[in-house]
């Protein structure tokens, strides 16, 4: 039993529990109870008998909203994954591994908004002033008129802000942020959310924006920003492959947009470059294309996006061939390899299969099947895809080839890009100059592929 006023916090979901157990009954996460004083929840709540009838306003679903004001900070990426600016008085949590770019991204952030004419402020509590200062000349952000502090305190940061009138607030990282009302250790699950809980307040108070950037740890002592999410406004995840310069940060709750928005930035000397035009950058362009390799024509958020697969299909050398995938889903390629085996013929069940999206971005769209298939047949046959050649649609169980959403998109954007054929559903529609190899079943495009029949 925890001494008086202790419990124990769940470093993973956040729930208290008065007894230390091996794992949380919560969420199943081991060694994840950590003893937090002022822990415990307040004793349930008493209803007291209301001394006069209170009112409760409806309305009705038909009524008009004004459409909330933004405030665009001019970093469109950044914009585009918001809805279109930030609102005036949300917070969002950018969640990220420890040098992913966080602290770049939303320093740059700030100092376009405040170039704009927003009044920002970027709060610190794991870095220096100077060091701060020094990252934004290096970056060519100096001229930008934004206030500057490193400040842990919760108390002092809510005093400062109130003080003087903000538009936007970067506060990185909520995780280093305390307050002296709770007694539990800085990163604890208490202190998080005691300081989201505080942040979030004056945000909606003053119609402040406030930017909380949240690490995303393995198990560890710093709890995880998960606990914060349904605090905040938005989540977004700022996401890079370690060895490549390119970073996404996507929208994985938004109140006032869609999510599956991203934002697409390349790192380098200067601190983070918008990428506009994300197919040229995910596409090998040079040289011709070996045996193995498709491109498919994808859809991320509200763009068409370009990006190759790679497969190679190799003799196993052990009893359990291995299977490996990156930037697509596991059971994902375990179906299209039993729908290749049972439906056309091809047989990968004792050979090492190993597949890979390049660039470092992740697909998580069905329309991505084909296209995998393809990659996939392409190295088992030795057989090259056309370097002209996009691929898209989704497989069924039974061997179908699907339709898939924005079909005219896509193609769109391969042809702009120099595409010339496509390897899809019938019935979709390509530009003029570009021919469209329907293929009704996923057995026809593998045919095609192993006789080499393009144009
Ligand atoms: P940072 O923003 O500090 O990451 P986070 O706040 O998510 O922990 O960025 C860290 C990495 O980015 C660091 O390894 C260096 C690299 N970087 C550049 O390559 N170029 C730059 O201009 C800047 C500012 C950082
Ligand atoms: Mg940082």
């Amino acid at each position: 039993m925890a001494r008086d006023g202790a419990a124990y916090a769940c470093q993973s979901c956040g729930a208290i529990q008065t007894r230390w157990s091996g794992q949380c009954p919560a969420c199943g996460a081991w060694n994840s109870l950590v003893e937090e004083m002022g822990a415990r929840p307040p004793g349930a709540l008493k209803l007291t008998k209301p001394t006069r009838k209170q009112h409760l306003a409806f309305e009705g679903l038909d009524e008009t909203t004004p459409a909330p004001p933004r405030i665009a900070t001019g970093v469109d990426e950044w914009d585009r994954v918001c809805g279109g600016g930030v609102v005036p008085g949300s917070a969002i949590l950018v969640g990220g591994d420890p040098g992913v770019g966080k602290s770049t991204l939303l320093l740059q952030v700030a100092a376009s908004a405040a170039r704009r004419g927003a009044r920002c402020a970027y709060i610190s509590g794991e870095e220096a002033v100077e060091q701060v200062r020094a990252r934004a000349q290096r970056m060519g952000l100096a001229d930008a008129q934004v206030k500057l502090a490193a400040e842990t305190s919760l108390r002092a940061i809510l005093d400062g802000l109130k003080a003087e009138p903000f538009d936007l607030v970067v506060i990185d990282s909520i995780q280093t942020m305390w307050s002296d009302a709770h007694e539990a250790g800085p990163g604890s699950v208490t202190q998080v959310r005691a300081a989201c809980q505080e942040l979030v307040r004056l945000a909606k108070k003053r119609g402040l924006a406030v930017i909380l950037v949240g690490h995303v740890t393995k198990e560890g002592a710093i709890a995880g920003p998960r606990v914060v999410e349904h605090m905040v406004d938005a989540v977004f995840s700022f996401e890079g492959e370690r060895g490549y310069p390119f970073r996404i940060l996507r929208g994985a709750k938004n109140r006032f947009g869609a999510t599956d928005e991203i934002g697409v930035f390349e790192m380098g000397d200067q601190g983070l470059a918008e990428v506009k035009n994300p197919s040229a950058l995910f596409l090998n362009t040079s040289g011709e294309r070996a045996a193995g390799a498709a491109v498919f024509a994808g859809i991320e958020g509200s763009r068409p996006v370009l990006v190759e697969i790679q497969a190679l299909v190799a003799p196993s050398a052990y009893g359990t061939p291995r299977r490996a995938v990156v930037g697509w889903d596991g059971g994902r390629l375990a179906m299209v390899l039993a729908v290749l085996e049972s439906r056309c013929g091809l047989s990968l069940g004792d050979r090492d299969v190993y597949l890979n999206v390049a660039g470092g971005l992740r697909i998580s769209e069905p329309a991505a099947d084909l296209a995998a298939a393809a990659a996939l047949a392409s190295s088992a046959l030795d057989q090259a895809l056309p370097q002209d050649c996009v691929v898209f649609g989704e497989i069924s169980l039974s061997g179908d080839v699907r339709s898939v959403s924005r079909m005219d998109g896509r193609l769109k954007e391969a042809a702009k890009l120099g595409f010339r054929q496509a390897l899809g559903p019938t019935g979709a529609e390509p530009p003029s100059g570009m021919k469209l190899m329907g293929a009704g079943r996923l057995a026809d495009a593998i045919r095609r592929i192993g006789d080499g029949d393009w144009d």
